[in-house]
């Protein structure tokens, strides 16, 4: 007899296990607003390129997400880590020139048939969390606890080694693209400031589509969740780096980042809310926005928009949910 805990274990596994599937098809990929070709596309077409992914759902989802992929990661590697770094690996084949790895990855035609139009163009702008450093992490620290077998370690510090080209050229697209206005801050950028659809501009980049929510986006925002995506990726780097030997410049910096990441006062400075003791965002926002059906007579259609009844102001934005949890989960809080 199996324990119903081990039976849901399974059947999560298998799921998972059964979701890796190999893609092979050209990104839709958006030019900047008010550019078109000349056949009036709004697009150019990525290199064709190859994906061998774990998909949430074969069915409904058959297409690989950067984000949710380093989630994926964290068990198929503890499963088989040479699929895991096959994954990995052609997840980084996708970077282009600037470091940037385009989210959604809908490559071939089953993979299209499955995605709302509004889903397809992939913005060179956006951004999504640098999830797979949490399966890089674990097999670098797997490493120095002694946790693989001799072979084992050697094929994985070889991968790590030919992979850091490209994990440093992706963690400058964040460090520089994805900074806020004051050094040490981070904001997902791309929201949409003009939309008056949405009570708050709902941000895909963050992978949690409900944050952040500052009610007014623009530029002062820092957010979070990205300050500690930042922290994870540059520790990860610091310890690829440590074990590989590497000590130039660039490592110096990786340091450099990862003390000022890590510096608890000034994460309570950026974030921390003293009345709810809750770690937030911080942007332009109010809490007085409401949507109000407004009718268009002469076309003949009633519209849900948005109107705001208090001018927003810079505040931490009180909302506690997942982006609270994030300083901890991911570390930032030291033992008492
Ligand atoms: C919205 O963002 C664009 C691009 O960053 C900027 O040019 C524009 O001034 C912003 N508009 C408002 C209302 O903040
Ligand atoms: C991140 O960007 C800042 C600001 O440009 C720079 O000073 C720092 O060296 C960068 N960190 C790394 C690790 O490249
Ligand atoms: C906050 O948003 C409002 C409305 O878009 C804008 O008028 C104001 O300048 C913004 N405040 C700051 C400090 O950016």
């Amino acid at each position: 007899i199996v324990s119903k805990e081990l039976s849901v274990g399974r059947a999560a596994l298998s799921s998972l296990l059964g979701g890796i599937g190999y893609f092979y098809g050209q990104s839709k990929i958006a030019l900047p607003k008010g550019f078109s070709q000349k056949n009036g596309d709004k697009y150019i077409p990525y290199w064709p390129a190859a994906l061998y992914t774990a998909v949430p759902s074969r069915s409904f989802f058959p297409r690989g997400f950067l984000w949710d992929e380093g989630f994926h990661q964290l068990v198929i590697w503890r499963w088989d880590a040479h699929i895991s770094m096959d994954i990995i690996g052609h997840w980084l084949d996708l970077i282009n020139a600037d470091g940037w790895i385009p989210r959604e990855q809908i490559l071939g035609a089953e993979a299209l048939s499955k995605v709302p139009e509004e889903f397809v163009l992939q913005y060179p702008s956006n951004g999504n969390p640098p999830t797979l450093f949490l399966a890089l992490r674990d097999l670098a620290s797997g490493i120095h606890a002694h946790q693989f077998s001799d072979e084992e370690a050697e094929k994985i510090s070889t991968f790590l080694k030919r992979a850091y080209v490209r994990l440093n050229s992706w963690f400058q697209w964040f460090n520089s693209t994805q900074s806020g206005k004051y050094e040490g801050t981070f904001f997902w950028h791309g929201r949409d400031n003009m939309t008056t659809r949405e009570l708050n501009p709902k941000t895909l980049t963050s992978g949690l589509d409900d944050y952040p929510r500052a009610s007014h986006p623009n530029d002062e925002e820092r957010h979070v969740d990205l300050r500690c995506w930042m922290l994870l990726a540059t520790n990860c780097m610091r310890s690829i780096a440590g074990f590989l030997k590497m000590d130039s410049s660039l490592e110096k910096d990786y340091y450099k980042l990862s003390d000022q990441l890590s510096d608890f006062e000034t994460l309570n400075k950026m974030h921390l809310d003293d009345k709810t003791g809750a770690y937030f965002d911080f942007g332009n926002h109010t809490e007085k926005v409401r949507l109000r059906w407004y009718e268009d007579r002469e076309a003949m259609k009633r519209e849900l928009l948005r109107e705001t009844l208090e001018a927003p102001q810079l505040q931490l934005v009180p909302h506690v949910g997942y982006v609270s949890l994030f300083p901890f989960m991911m570390g930032a809080i030291p033992p008492v």
